[in-house]
């Protein structure tokens, strides 16, 4: 399977307006994709379409609930009338809530998941018509917590466990009826975006992601990458490949290393309440619209597991030297079988 270049592609990002979603439209927009954003926010869309078309870019705001049908399919057929096709759809719309799981209301756990697994499959069966034709790329965003989950975070691990198997469904699918189509699951670690400013908590402070912390072009990479590569998992920083790794090896110890970094590693200093402002119903008027969080100063701008996973000449290199490194220890282990020693 090929996919377009980046700078032939009609790209639909949903969940747009701020962090992740709003760091990849500029990126996608800057080397010559037409972009279709979706978000609630119609300013924060604006916004953005209006960074976009100041550097030369081509952008497209169309404000959207996720939760509703009608209005996410009229994302998709809009784009795809004023463009003639989508390439790639890169599904990123989340909430959360931060609190134990017996503090976490059924109305709360209902709208995480409304908005986080029933609105991804809302946002996969409008593109996918589109992407069959166009033979492209559907790019779910999850988390690591699609494979470790964190306590605290019931209802939204449970959601990206979710969203990764809906999205495995679709992949095999697509698959088996032959269709052309790339399906990627991105899975980012730690992000410095507004995600924690504006989520609402029950833990008595903001909440904040287990360290290490990256900065949101890290995952911008791994959707770019997603996006002109067939590829199926892909992790967004290296701490958050650890942990997949652990939770293959071990879930236990993973489970007890998430434990402890959870219950302590994810508060900050910051007092809030519940009753503070936060997304989880309807956006904040004046809600924060970068990139970025406020984590800055300690954020990485660099995951070298992700370079190397977007980087196909670097893993011919790592598996080439893996190779000769096994290579050489059979070869120095036979001579001393042969020496007797
Ligand atoms: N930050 C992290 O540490 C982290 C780690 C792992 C995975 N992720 C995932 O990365 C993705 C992007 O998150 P982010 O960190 O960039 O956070 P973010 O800045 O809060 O972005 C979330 C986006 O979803 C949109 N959205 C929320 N509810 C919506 C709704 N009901 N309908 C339509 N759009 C809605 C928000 O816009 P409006 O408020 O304008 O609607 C916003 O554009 C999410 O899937 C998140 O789960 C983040």
């Amino acid at each position: 399977m090929k996919l377009k270049p980046i700078d032939e592609q009609v790209v639909v990002l949903f969940g747009a307006s701020s962090g992740i979603g709003r760091e990849t439209a500029m990126e996608f927009a800057e080397r010559g994709a037409k972009v279709v954003v979706a978000a609630r926010r119609a300013d924060a869309l604006e916004s953005l379409a209006q960074d976009i078309r100041m550097r030369g870019g081509v952008c497209v705001p169309i404000p959207a609930e996720v939760t509703d049908w009608a209005q996410v399919k009229a994302v998709a057929d809009d784009a795809a009338r004023r463009f003639g096709r989508i390439d790639t759809w890169v599904h990123l719309a989340s909430v959360s809530v931060y609190a134990p799981f017996e503090q976490t209301d059924p109305e709360e756990f209902a709208r995480i998941v409304d908005v986080n697994l029933v609105g991804a499959a809302y946002g996969a069966k409008a593109a996918l018509p589109y992407l069959k034709e166009s033979q492209g790329a559907l790019i779910m965003i999850t988390s690591v917590e699609a494979v470790q989950a964190i306590p605290f975070h019931s209802a939204y691990a449970a959601s990206k466990h979710g969203l990764r198997a809906m999205t495995e469904v679709i992949r095999m699918e697509l698959e088996a009826e032959g269709a052309n189509v790339s399906v990627t699951n991105v899975m980012p670690a730690s992000i410095n975006t507004p995600f924690f400013d504006v989520a609402k908590t029950k833990l008595g402070v903001k909440p904040r992601g287990v360290p290490p912390v990256y900065e949101p072009d890290v995952v911008t990479r791994a959707i770019l990458y997603a996006a002109t590569h067939p590829v199926r998992d892909l992790a967004a920083g290296g701490a958050g490949k650890s942990f997949i790794f652990l939770k293959r090896v071990s879930p236990w110890v993973a489970d007890q290393a998430m434990k402890a970094a959870g219950l302590t590693l994810q508060k900050t200093n910051e007092e809030k309440g519940p009753d503070a402002p936060n997304n989880l119903f309807a956006p904040i008027p004046d809600g924060p619209v970068g990139p970025q969080g406020s984590f800055s100063k300690e954020a990485r701008s660099w995951s070298l597991y992700t370079w190397w996973a977007t980087t196909p000449s670097a893993r011919w290199i790592g598996r080439g030297l893996t190779v000769a490194g096994l290579g050489a220890l059979a070869w120095r282990s036979n001579k001393r079988k042969l020496l007797g020693r």
